[in-house]
């Protein structure tokens, strides 16, 4: 996208009334404990969508299941504008998203206020100095846990085998019990309802041929 257009796209986000933006605690209060009761105003299980880049996950899960709330967290303006918009156009009002670092999750949510997290096509940050930024690594791990509730699973879907074979490395070390794990998901699970919405990066792996797999885990053993 050319650079007039992301820029004009992040000032318009910013005005956007399912946005909050990182910016706009400087002086507001921050949400954190209050995404219930001031934002969707009732009681519904939250589900974070982390790096959610265009939010495909976030607003196909809302319109799927009316009785929780989502909420897609990534840092780019650009991305989120498409899925804020599209829930906006379409009047879904379990959807929200959050402009922030998903380093700094602690800051915009309470203990245990979150039910559900999905990480879908993250980066896999290949190259071993990179491995904290993964985000299924024993940081961010530990970062989800300051935000989660008991039985709070993680769901992560990749086309990475490197990122897959990691995940499970660090569910095997840190004794957490596995939900789910599938391997080929178009071959295993071609109707899974859930696990066939496609986003946009997952329609270019496809594209490239590759497989994509599944992961679901505990976060607390
Ligand atoms: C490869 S894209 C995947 C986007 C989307 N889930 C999809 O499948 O199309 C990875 C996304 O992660 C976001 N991201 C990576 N690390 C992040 C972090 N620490 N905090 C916030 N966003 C992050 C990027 O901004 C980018 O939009």
């Amino acid at each position: 996208m050319a650079k007039k257009a992301k820029l004009k796209r992040i000032a318009e986000v910013a005005t956007f009334d399912n946005v909050l933006e990182h910016q706009d605690f400087d002086e507001a209060p921050k949400p954190a404990g209050s995404w219930n009761r001031d934002i969707f105003k009732n009681d519904k299980p939250i589900v974070l969508e982390l790096a959610c880049g265009k939010g495909e996950y976030t607003v196909a899960l809302a319109q799927k299941y009316p009785d929780k709330n989502f909420i897609g967290v990534d840092i780019k303006g650009p991305r989120i504008w498409k899925g804020a918009k599209k829930a906006r156009e379409n009047s879904i009002d379990n959807v929200r998203f959050l402009r922030c670092y998903i380093d700094h999750l602690a800051t915009f949510f309470e203990e245990k206020e979150v039910s559900e997290i999905w990480i879908t096509f993250p980066d896999p940050f290949l190259k071993i100095r990179d491995r904290k930024k993964r985000l299924t690594s024993p940081k961010f791990l530990k970062i989800y846990r300051q935000v989660a509730a008991n039985e709070c699973k993680v769901n992560l879907k990749t086309d990475s085998d490197s990122l897959y074979r990691y995940t499970k490395k660090v569910i095997a070390m840190e004794e957490l019990e596995i939900a789910d794990d599938v391997s080929d998901v178009y071959s295993e699970k071609p109707e899974d309802d859930l696990l066939t919405i496609q986003t946009f990066f997952e329609k270019k792996h496809l594209e490239a041929g590759r497989t994509i797999k599944f992961l679901s885990f505990y976060l607390n053993d």
